[in-house]
This record gives structure tokens, sequence and C-alpha cells, in this order.
């Protein structure tokens, strides 16, 4: 069977053998590259990357749902392993990146959550929107004449970072160290590095994990301090075997990457996306209350975690194939948010679709993302204001270039341009 609209592979286990999660079709465009694997071989064992890539949605789901049998314990796992020289240079900051929320194991993992919830409740959200809209007009003003930008640059790299030192309570230092660090980060977890790449990228982590720290030491100075990550070391305080020394350290170098490339990148895929879809940017344009669900559509066509991780803790089977004690899980949200077996026509960009919110960029299940309503709000309130001032907004002619990795996608830059004389409040300012 060959699914819609392709002929059928006509050797899917040469497929799987060849499949490259950190160059070709899979960075090209993630859900395109494993149609074949949707349609013929919906779970496969990629010998490249040693781990069992998973690509249909009720598959996907059913893993994120099942956090026992299949752990997230290799979530923040270094997917392209240390060599021997990046590990010496990695233990002489005394590195110790271990256990945060995301790849912990139960009960600890939601005795924590339960611990550290408050502030992602929506009620305790209500009061972000002003400072989120704050900080984006006052970014748009900076640009709004401009007439041309690189959007990820002038706004959206930003924005978020600034938000999400904000919600955490963190100083707002350098943001190019923090960019640094950040991707250096993601490369390091995510990435493929040469072994010369590995010791610049370990010598980044190895500042990042001590810069953590150093901002730990910071936030405990001032005990009434503000912000999620404040709370998290009060609770450190009280409840020091539930928040444990090592989970505020690490957390605090995660949380950064966490609340903000996240959100940074969706944002940057979203404004591609609509704006290569004229129709559903009008469609905004002119109706804004069609803003949240084509929040959702972007999550789910465009999403900017496009595949997650999970270890099985005993011998299993997955839709028929027999996974070993230990097999490492790749599950391919992208490729799930596109099956056509949940999603009617999944490899078309619809704002209307009913089911959108069905999407797994946010994962499902115990761990599901904390800050998605964070995220949301965000990508919200930059389509609101964009909309509204620069309706006009096209996309220039550019190439597109990503950071090659398994799982976080987004463009490095998204260049628009508009003609100033007719913004529309130059006209009726
Ligand atoms: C977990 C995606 C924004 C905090 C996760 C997971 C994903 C994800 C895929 C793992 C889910 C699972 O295993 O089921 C995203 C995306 C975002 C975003 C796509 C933006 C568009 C944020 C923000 C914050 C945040 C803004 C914080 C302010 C967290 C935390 C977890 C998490 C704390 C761990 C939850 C747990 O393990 O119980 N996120 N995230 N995320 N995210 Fe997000």
């Amino acid at each position: 069977n060959a699914g819609q609209g392709g002929c059928p592979v006509s050797d899917p286990e040469a497929m799987a053998r060849a499949f490259d999660a950190f160059e070709g079709p899979y960075q090209l465009d993630p859900a395109e590259a494993l149609r074949w694997s949707r349609d013929q071989l919906p779970v496969f064992y990629s010998p490249k990357l040693g781990y069992w890539v998973v690509t249909r949605y009720d598959d996907i789901k059913a893993v994120f749902r099942d956090n026992i049998l299949f752990s997230p314990r290799n979530v923040l796992e270094k997917i392209t392993p240390a060599t021997p020289e990046a590990m010496e240079i990695l233990k002489s900051y005394d590195y110790a990146m271990n256990r945060t929320m995301v790849n912990e194991d139960e009960p600890a993992h939601m005795e924590r959550r339960r611990a550290l919830l408050d502030h992602f409740l929506p009620e305790n959200l209500e009061q972000q929107q002003d400072m989120v809209r704050r900080l984006t007009r006052a970014k748009m003003d900076e640009f709004i004449d401009a007439g041309r930008v690189d959007l990820v640059e002038a706004m959206l790299y930003e924005v978020p970072l600034l938000v999400a030192l904000h919600f955490l309570g963190v100083p707002e230092d350098e943001i190019a160290t923090l960019k640094t660090f950040s991707v250096a980060h993601s490369v390091n977890t995510w990435g493929k590095p040469s072994d010369e790449k590995q010791i610049e990228v370990a010598h980044d982590v190895g500042r990042f994990w001590q810069y953590a720290g150093e901002v730990i030491e910071k936030m405990r100075a001032q005990p009434e301090g503000t912000g999620w990550m404040h709370h998290t070391i009060r609770m450190n305080e009280k409840i020091p075997e539930v928040v444990t020394d090592s989970y505020v350290h690490s957390m605090m170098m995660a949380i950064i990457v966490a609340a903000h490339e996240t959100t940074s990148l969706a944002s940057a895929n979203m404004f591609k996306t609509l704006l290569s879809h004229r129709g559903a940017w009008d469609d905004i344009c002119a109706d804004p209350s069609l803003i949240p669900n084509a929040v959702e559509e972007c999550l789910r066509y465009a999403g900017s975690i496009v595949a997650w991780r999970r270890q099985a803790t005993a011998p299993t089977e997955l839709n028929g194939v027999a996974l070993p004690e230990g097999a490492k899980l790749l599950i391919v949200q992208a490729s799930g948010n596109q099956d056509e077996r949940h999603f009617e026509d999944g490899d078309t960009f619809d704002i209307y679709r009913d089911n959108a919110v069905d999407h797994l960029t946010f994962g499902y299940g115990a761990h599901q993302c904390m800050g998605k309503n964070i995220g949301r709000m965000e990508m919200r309130i930059f389509l609101e204001e964009m909309t509204r001032r620069l309706p006009h907004l096209r996309l220039a002619e550019q190439e597109f270039t990503y950071m090659p990795n398994t799982s976080f996608r987004g463009p490095d830059a998204l260049w628009v341009e508009w003609d100033p004389a007719l913004n529309p409040e130059r006209e009726s300012p």
C-alpha cells in the first residue's frame, strides 16, 4: 500500500538501512522523509542511529502514554556519544547533568512535577500576557519602518528568551552568551558534531554548566525572588529529597533551552508556514479569532520538536515489531503529526482543521510539556500583533538553513519584507 499520492518504495528494508537522521531528506522535511515508513514499515531499526524509529501517530502516542515501559531516561542523553577527549573536557568543568523533569522516571517524576506545577496553571499565566505583549510591541517598534528584517534576529529569538528568563526569575544576563550556550547544549544532545567540533562544544557545555551553578547561587541569595526557578530553589530547601540538588542544577541548564529554543523555533516555523500559504495569512489578518487554531495547525504541520526519545525497560512489541529490553526509540512527532490515519490529508496545511490540537509536538501523557500554554500564548500574541500591524508582510526570497540534529527544528533566519509606506498605522495613526 503506497498511501496517498506516492508509489510504493520497493525495498523498505533498504530505506531503513539508509535512514540518516542528520542529513538528507530527514533534515529537509522529516514528515515527508518518513512517508514510506508510515505506509510500509512504521517501526524500523536504524543501524546508522542505533535507534528504533517510530513514525505512525497511534504508535507514537502509545509510547508516550506508557512511561513505565518506555522510560524517558534517555531524553537528554548525547545522541552522538562523546569522544574520550570531549569527555575529559566535560570532566574538567565538573559537568554532571543528570535527571531533570523530562528524563526522570516514576515515582520521582510525578512527585516533583506536582510540587512544581503551580506556576504553570492558566490562572497564573494571565499576568504574563501583558509582559509578552509589551515586549513584542517594543521589538516591533524598532523595525516597523525598516521594510526588511530577519524576523528571527529582530524578534523571535529574543522575545521568547526574555519571557523565559522572566518566567523563571533568572537574571537577564548577556543574551549573546546564552545563545552560544543554548546552541552548544542542542548540538551536544541532539546533533552530530565532528570530533573537532565536539571539543568546542564540550567547552561551551562545561561553561554553561558552571554558569547555571553560579546563577543558582546568586538566586539563593535572594530568598524573596519571584519566578519558577526561585520557587524551585525554595522547594529544594523545603523538600530536598523530592526537589534534589542535582535536579536544581541540571534543570537550571536544561530549562533555558526547554523554555526558549522550543518557542523561538516554533514561532519562526509558524511565520514561514503562514506566509507561504498566503490565503491562510490573509484569512487571519481579516479575522483574528482564527489565530488560536492557526497556532495549533502550525504546531502540527511544522512543529519545533520533531522527534523525541524513549527507552524500553522490558522486552515488548510495538505494532507487531519485537523490541528488546533497552531498545532506544526515536519517536518522530513530525511524522505522526502528518499521519493521514489520524489527520485527513495530513500533509495539507489547513488552519480550519478541527483536530489540529491533537498534534504531538508537546508530547503526550505524564511528561507532556508543562510550558505548553506559555508557548501557545507567545505564538498567539506574535500573530495578533504582526497581522494587525504588518498585514502586508511577505516572505523574502531566501535559502533556509537549519542546524542538523534529530529533534529541534526551525530556520536559522527568516527574512521578511514589506512596504513601510503601506503600514496601517501610518495611514491611520
Ligand atoms: C517537556 C515541547 C515550550 C517547559 C516538553 C516535551 C516536549 C516539549 C516535546 C516532552 C514531552 C513528553 O515527554 O511527553 C515544547 C514545545 C514548546 C515548549 C514545542 C514551545 C512551542 C516550553 C516552555 C516551557 C517548557 C515555554 C517553560 C516555561 C517544559 C517542561 C517539560 C517540558 C518543564 C518537562 C515536563 C515533564 O517531564 O513532566 N516540552 N515545549 N516548555 N517542557 Fe516544553
